[in-house]
C-alpha cells in the first residue's frame, strides 16, 4: 500500500495537476470514494436537486479499453483507481431549475455543463486533500462512450474524471496571469 498523505485544503487546491499516468497497480479504498463523493456534492444545485449521475467504470474490464480505444488510446481510460463517467440527468435539472425539457433544451445543455464542471472540480479537490491525483477529460468520443454506457436520451455526458496515484510526474505548470490582468474593480478597463 503506498503512503497517502492528507493535505490542507489551499494546499490540495495548489498542487492538483492533471496526471496522464497513474499507477496501474494502485487501488483508493471503496470508503475513501464514498468521502470524496459526497463532500463534492455539498456545491450549490439549483432547487436543491441532484441532478448528477456517475457510472463508475470497473477497473481491468473490456470496458474500460473500450473507452480506451474510443478515447484517442489514453491510458488514464485503463489505469487509473477510479474512473467516473460524470453525466447529468436532463428530467431532474429541468424540474430544479423550472424549465422545459424540449423548448429550453440549450439552456439546459450549458448549465448540466456548469453544474458537471464544479461538481467535478469538488471531486478533484476533494480527492487531492486525501493525497490522491486525478484527471479531468474530455478526450473521447462521446457519441461512442454514450454506447458503450448505455445512456438513456434524458442523460448528458458531460466529462470522465480519473482518480488514482501518480507514476509519473507532470510537466511544469503552465503560466498563469496576474491577478490584476483577470480582475477588474466594477468594470473592464478601457482599451
Ligand atoms: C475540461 C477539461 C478536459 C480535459 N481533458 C483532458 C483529457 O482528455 N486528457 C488529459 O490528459 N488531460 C485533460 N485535461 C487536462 C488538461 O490537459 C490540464 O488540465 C491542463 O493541461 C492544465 O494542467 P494542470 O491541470 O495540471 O494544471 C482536461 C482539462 C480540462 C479542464
Amino acid at each position: 500500500m503506498m503512503n497517502i498523505t492528507q493535505k490542507r485544503l489551499d494546499k490540495a487546491v495548489e498542487s492538483r495537476r492533471a496526471i496522464k499516468y497513474f499507477e496501474p497497480s494502485f487501488s483508493i479504498p471503496e470508503k475513501d470514494l464514498i468521502t470524496i463523493i459526497t463532500t463534492a456534492l455539498n456545491i450549490p444545485t439549483p432547487d436543491d436537486c441532484t441532478p448528477f449521475r456517475i457510472c463508475r467504470i470497473e477497473k481491468n474490464t473490456e470496458l474500460r479499453k473500450k473507452i480506451r480505444n474510443v478515447g484517442f488510446d489514453q491510458p488514464q481510460h485503463t489505469d487509473a483507481s477510479i474512473l467516473l463517467a460524470m453525466c447529468v440527468d436532463l428530467r431532474i435539472l429541468a424540474s430544479g431549475l423550472k424549465l422545459d425539457l424540449e423548448a429550453d433544451s440549450q439552456l439546459l445543455r450549458d448549465k448540466a455543463m456548469f453544474y458537471s464542471a464544479m461538481f467535478s472540480q469538488g471531486i478533484m479537490v476533494s480527492a487531492a486533500s486525501m493525497g490522491y491525483d486525478t484527471c479531468p477529460m474530455i478526450g473521447f468520443s462521446f457519441d461512442e462512450v454514450g454506447k458503450l454506457l448505455n445512456k438513456p436520451e434524458h442523460v448528458i455526458l458531460t466529462n470522465f474524471v480519473a482518480l488514482g496515484k501518480r507514476c509519473k510526474a507532470p510537466l511544469p505548470r503552465g503560466s498563469k496571469r496576474e491577478f490584476n490582468k483577470i480582475v477588474y474593480l466594477n468594470n473592464f478597463p478601457d482599451k
